[in-house]
């Protein structure tokens, strides 16, 4: 079977690279973006902009506290058998490194050690003065209770989420690390993305161009359908438990 052929694949790989999504979250109860009741379906992505920051960093405060509050239940977010897989895969040596488009920190939380976050983390925010970096929670809790936007206990600079927005820069570091990453993969699994953001969507191309056996798990079909390999229209959290039991049984 095909799952069968990629678990060979990936026990012969010398370096296995997955990129992941909103999809291997939306169990977890986190909406996607562009997936069915994706948040694109009740918010403007200027919503989601530097330049809308900028405007107005306290309104923009107070429309996250409203998202999180309506998106991640009531706080009580877990991992789900799509983490736990890509956290087994790694201890068991399969795999070498998640590159996240996801702000959740759902894999650290199933155990996967090597993440790379290239569109930042939700739980940190950033002095847009001082550049420091500070907890997300005292943060919040300050924004939940009105006080808005809340400023950096250094320098009075305004917070803003450790999130990259749209007319951002990604991390530079994060970025260059998972490039070199796609580069050298001989099995590179792209999963629970519509991989239609760049720079991100550029990966599973740049490690396909460079022999990299490309292996897909999405509900729907994406742009890099017809590169890849394998191409799995199938639950995450089916799809990868699955996947996984082939590789380490
Ligand atoms: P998208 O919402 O664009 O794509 C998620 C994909 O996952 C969709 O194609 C869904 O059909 C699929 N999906 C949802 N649940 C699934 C499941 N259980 N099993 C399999 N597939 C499932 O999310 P991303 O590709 O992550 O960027 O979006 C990329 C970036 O767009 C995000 O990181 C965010 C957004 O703008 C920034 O905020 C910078
Ligand atoms: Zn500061």
């Amino acid at each position: 079977s095909d799952v069968r052929a990629v678990a060979g694949a990936i026990r012969d790989a010398e370096s296995v690279v997955a990129l992941t999504g909103a999809g291997v979250s939306t169990a977890s109860g986190i909406p996607d973006f562009r997936g069915e009741g994706g948040i694109w379906e009740r918010h403007d992505p200027m919503d989601f902009h530097i330049d809308r920051f900028r405007a107005d960093p306290g309104g923009f405060w107070a429309d996250r506290v409203k998202l999180q509050a309506a998106a991640f239940d009531d706080g009580n977010v877990a991992p789900n058998a799509a983490h736990e897989s890509l956290a087994d895969l790694e201890s068991a040596g399969h795999l070498d490194t998640v590159v996240t488009q996801n702000i959740d920190g759902l894999h650290q939380d199933a155990g996967s050690d090597d993440v790379i976050e290239i569109h930042g983390s939700a739980a940190r925010v950033v002095c847009r003065d001082c550049r420091r970096r500070f907890d997300a929670e005292p943060a919040m809790d300050r924004a939940r209770e009105g006080d808005l936007p809340p400023t950096c206990d250094d320098c009075d600079g305004t917070l803003k989420p450790d999130t990259v927005l749209f007319g951002e820069q990604l991390p530079e570091h994060a970025l260059m690390q998972s490039q070199a990453k796609a580069e050298t993969a001989d099995v590179f699994l792209a999963v629970g993305s519509s991989l239609t953001v760049e720079p991100a969507a550029s990966l599973p191309r740049v490690a396909a161009e460079r022999g990299a056996t490309l292996v897909l798990v999405n509900l729907e079909s994406t742009p890099l359908s017809e590169r890849a390999a394998y191409d799995f229209r199938a639950d995450v959290t089916e799809a990868l438990p699955r996947l996984r039991r082939a590789v380490v049984e």
